[in-house]
């Protein structure tokens, strides 16, 4: 029986694929197998290469080599989930994925490939004070023993990056490089992704996701006023803004919402004449493009005479101007002595408005409020410094995103566009998904986080939503619907993969190990970890339905209704999978040695063919 892969994506085999099928000709084999011919492939593009010290336009940095292949090399980790620590695991669509984000987003590949519509990301801006973590560190006993900083089981760390660091750009673009060419991969066709940043690597950013996405998928930049009254404390320059820079997947097919209009745009319609068609607003009647024809006089309702100031014209013929007043559609002023202007009808306007690059604060809020709104959803504590403002990411949500989308945020800190996406829900009826990823960073000893019993920033994150959830549908109680609120997240946390070394490399196993590996899978993991691992590899949504029956007395968990059903127990006869056939599922997945005996496991595989059921084991 074919076994599960249980390796995320090799994106440098995939290339080969992807060549080959472009030049069949420039594959071939040397002792490691498939490669490419690269001497034939340079034949193929003949003069349009450029190489060795050649010059051309481009982004580079010592490390950017090694940060690619950070990007491409397969890991073979799982995610487990963990019910304690999640909230309605069995009926909520969101996630909340604790881990390494490059590690996450190397799992979601096979998932979550083409599926997000909209992804927000808040990195480490590189102020010099900030963490960075350095993929893939490694160094000797010694070394990793005198290193006080901060280090996970693998080896990896956060390391601080001060600017007076030589490699200071390098090291946060190497950063940078793997995790957004991993996220691009999981973004729909149509799908958009806005990164927020400041002055400090704003140039960078731009430049490595011109490099990423294309340049020609720059959607756009917005200016974020992140401070009302910002304090007067710069030599040089007061710096009240913030950058979000937006790239798509696809440009051509990346459409941005058009936003509600607000109330004070609403607002600034009137009806001062009692018109029928309803409340409108006045705007120029003379046009951006000057054209000679369109210079006369107009007789205005008091019998002055009008004409455009020198060097204008009227945006309309004479004809056409002649029509609009006698469909009462000029408006002279409350005398009719004014200059004329155009009547706009709000019932004849297009429903939203386009967003605009300038983000105001009075609009979006700044750094100060959003610090205000989580310290008092944490009674008045201040858990988190710099969350960003739920009302800036909400508008993000309404431009980027589909009511029924799923979003991501694979830096996502205190949770800030859980919360957004929660909230808006609540206010449009919507039924927008999050996908939330936080490294669990230790926090500060001396911090109020730390004090609360907050030792990682995940924790924070996770409460955040358990607070913001209950909160929301408080405020919301009297809408209709509000109780279908998805307000849960299920905890899924990175981890080694539950599967001994043998079953990635069989054939290093020494005879005496034998005995010890009668089950390849790794004491204490539960068979919900072993779901998930199958989820993941078979490209599962891991938001599905999980549900557990008893089939010929063993416990079955069927995902996604009768889509896959999985069965990790031992002695697993005829009998019961005829039983399982029963049930009609898409897929099914068993251990390896879960069989009675090896002709019981023959016997199977044929009655799983017969009824065209895709089967597998791990
Ligand atoms: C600027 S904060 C994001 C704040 C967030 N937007 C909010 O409103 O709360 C960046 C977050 O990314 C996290 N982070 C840094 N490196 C990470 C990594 N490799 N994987 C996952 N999270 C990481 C940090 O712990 C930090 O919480």
């Amino acid at each position: 029986m074919e076994k599960l892969d249980l390796t995320t994506p090799n994106f440098t085999d995939e290339n080969i694929q992807k060549l080959s099928e472009l030049f069949p000709n420039c594959v071939t084999e040397s002792s490691e197998g498939k490669v490419i011919d690269f001497d034939a492939l340079k034949q193929e593009l003949s003069d349009n290469i450029v190489e060795g010290n050649k010059e051309r336009y481009q982004l580079t940095w010592p490390g950017k080599a090694e940060s690619l292949v950070t990007a491409n090399t397969p890991i073979n980790k799982t995610l487990r989930p963990v019910r304690e620590e999640s909230k309605d695991f069995d009926n909520t669509e969101n996630l909340y994925i604790e881990g390494d984000n490059l590690e996450v987003l190397k799992l979601l590949q096979e998932t979550y490939l083409g599926k997000i519509k909209m992804i927000y990301i808040d990195p480490p801006y590189n102020t010099g004070k900030d963490f960075v973590y350095k993929d893939n560190f490694t160094q000797d006993k010694a070394e990793y023993d005198a290193e006080s900083g901060n280090v996970d089981e693998e080896g990896g760390r956060l390391v601080s990056n001060p600017d007076s660091n030589g490699r200071y750009h390098s090291d946060w673009l190497s950063m940078m490089y793997p995790r957004l060419k991993l996220a691009r991969n999981l973004l729909k066709d149509d799908g958009v992704i806005f990164v927020s940043i400041d002055d400090n690597e704003v140039h960078n950013l731009r430049k490595v996701c011109d490099e990423i996405f294309g340049e020609s998928n720059f959607i756009g930049s917005f200016m974020w006023e992140k401070h009302k009254a910002p304090k007067n404390d710069n030599k040089y320059v007061t710096t009240n803004h913030e950058h979000i820079l937006v790239f798509g997947k696809n440009k051509e097919r990346a459409i941005l919402n058009k936003l509600p209009r607000s109330k004070s745009n609403i607002d600034s319609f009137k009806n001062i004449d009692n018109d029928p068609r309803g409340v409108w607003i006045s705007g120029p009647l003379l046009a951006p493009t000057f054209n000679a024809n369109s210079i006369f006089e107009i007789k205005r309702p008091n019998g002055g005479i009008a004409t455009p100031p020198a060097g204008k014209c009227w945006s309309f013929t004479k004809d056409r101007i002649r029509e609009l007043i006698s469909d009462n559609r000029i408006w002279f002023g409350s005398d009719g002595n004014n200059a004329p202007r155009i009547k706009r009808f709000l019932s004849e306007l297009p429903d939203g408005i386009g967003v605009t690059s300038v983000l105001l604060h009075d609009e979006t809020a700044g750094t100060q409020k959003a610090s205000n709104h989580l310290k008092k959803l944490f009674d008045g504590r201040k858990i988190f410094t710099y969350p960003k403002p739920v009302e800036i990411i909400k508008r993000f949500l309404q431009v980027g995103a589909d009511s029924d989308s799923v979003v991501l945020d694979f830096f996502s800190g205190s949770s800030t566009t859980a919360h957004a996406v929660m909230q808006l829900n609540a206010e449009d009826g919507g039924n927008r998904k999050f996908i939330m990823a936080q490294i669990p960073e230790a926090t500060d000893e001396k911090s109020e986080a730390y004090k609360a019993n907050y030792k990682t920033i995940a924790e924070i994150g996770k409460e955040r939503i358990r607070r913001a959830g209950e909160k929301i549908k408080e405020d919301n109680a009297a809408k209709d619907g509000i109780d279908d609120l998805d307000v849960g997240f299920r905890v899924l946390k990175v981890d080694s993969s539950n599967m001994k070394e043998v079953y990635f490399s069989p054939d290093n196993t020494q005879q005496s190990n034998l005995l010890d590996l009668a089950s390849n899978i790794k004491e204490g993991r539960t068979d919900e970890d072993l779901l998930f691992m199958v989820l993941l590899d078979w490209g599962i949504d891991l938001s599905v339905k999980i549900e557990r029956r008893e089939v010929a007395g063993k416990t079955v968990y069927f995902a996604d209704d009768d889509y896959l059903a999985a069965c990790f127990e031992d002695n697993l006869d005829e009998e019961f999978v005829k039983a399982l056939v029963a049930q009609n599922p898409l897929k099914v997945v068993f251990r390896d040695n879960g069989f009675a005996n090896d002709s019981v496991k023959i016997n199977v595989e044929q009655i799983f063919k017969q009824a065209d059921i895709e089967v597998k084991v791990i």
